[in-house]
């Protein structure tokens, strides 16, 4: 694993960019696992600032995102698939019909699971999959569980995840308690993760995740059997981390 350990947010989010923006440049078509949550945030306006400047040009790239919640339409303000569109695909030349996100209004669950599954066969292998690190250690929303979920699936959210996502809703309750999400089985088939992390308190989970034992009661540290995973993080979240990689 290689490990960059950022002064600040915006060092990580800079870090992030250039991986990101080099794999494009490498390889234009590349296909892009992509998440959201407040982590990459500073990364896709970095992002945006080089495809600007003329540095990038996403016209060929496909995207997968990891997550939807259940029961949000792509329109309310609330969904990946919003956050996806402001944050990101609205300001750059993506293509839009070659960005795919679950779909959260799907009637038939399993259905839903099923064809996103055969979305991730179709356009896939990722080429690189960005991650987050929730608080529990989950990636996407794989949370804390007896066993590893392969694919696509419905998930009961956790209620740490709840607790921690409600600052994005106006009131706890909105948040919803269902969501959709990539398998751990569809995140370990991408050829390259990239995942990043900021602020003190991830720093307890990150040190679990990548120096602990691999359990699906913490999803993220199943990363420890990936052949290519970057960790781009700052002195905060990776403090624990470098403690005991230096013992
Ligand atoms: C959310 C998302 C994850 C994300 C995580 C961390 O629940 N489903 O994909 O990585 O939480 O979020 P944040 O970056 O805001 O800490």
């Amino acid at each position: 694993m290689k490990i960059y350990c950022e002064k600040d947010y915006e060092a990580m989010s800079r870090r992030a960019a250039g991986i990101l923006g080099a794999q494009v440049i490498l390889k234009p078509d590349s296909v892009l696992g992509l998440a959201t949550g407040s982590s990459p945030v500073g990364t896709y306006q970095e992002l945006i600032r080089r495809y600007e400047a003329g540095e990038l040009d996403f016209s060929k790239v496909t995207s997968v995102n990891l997550d939807e919640y259940k029961g949000l339409s792509g329109e309310n303000d609330q969904s990946y698939r919003y956050f996806m569109n402001i944050h990101f695909f609205d300001h750059v030349n993506i293509d839009k019909s070659r960005t795919f996100v679950p779909d959260g209004l799907a009637k038939d669950s399993q259905k839903a699971c099923t064809e996103y599954n055969a979305i991730i066969r179709r356009e896939g292998p990722v080429d690189l999959q960005l991650l987050g690190l929730g608080n529990n250690g989950h990636i996407g929303f794989n949370e804390p569980a007896p066993i590893f979920e392969k694919e696509t699936h419905c998930v009961d959210l956790a209620a740490s995840t709840i607790e921690a996502n409600k600052r994005f809703f106006e009131k706890e309750e909105d948040v919803p308690r269902q969501a959709y999400t990539m398998g751990i089985g569809n995140i370990m088939q991408a050829k390259k993760i990239l995942i990043i992390v900021s602020g003190e308190g991830k720093a307890d989970i990150v040190a679990q995740a990548f120096c602990g034992p691999v359990t699906p009661e913490v999803p993220a540290s199943i990363l420890q059997f990936h052949s290519d995973v970057t960790l781009v993080g700052d002195e905060a979240a990776l403090s624990k981390l470098m403690e005991r990689l230096e013992q």
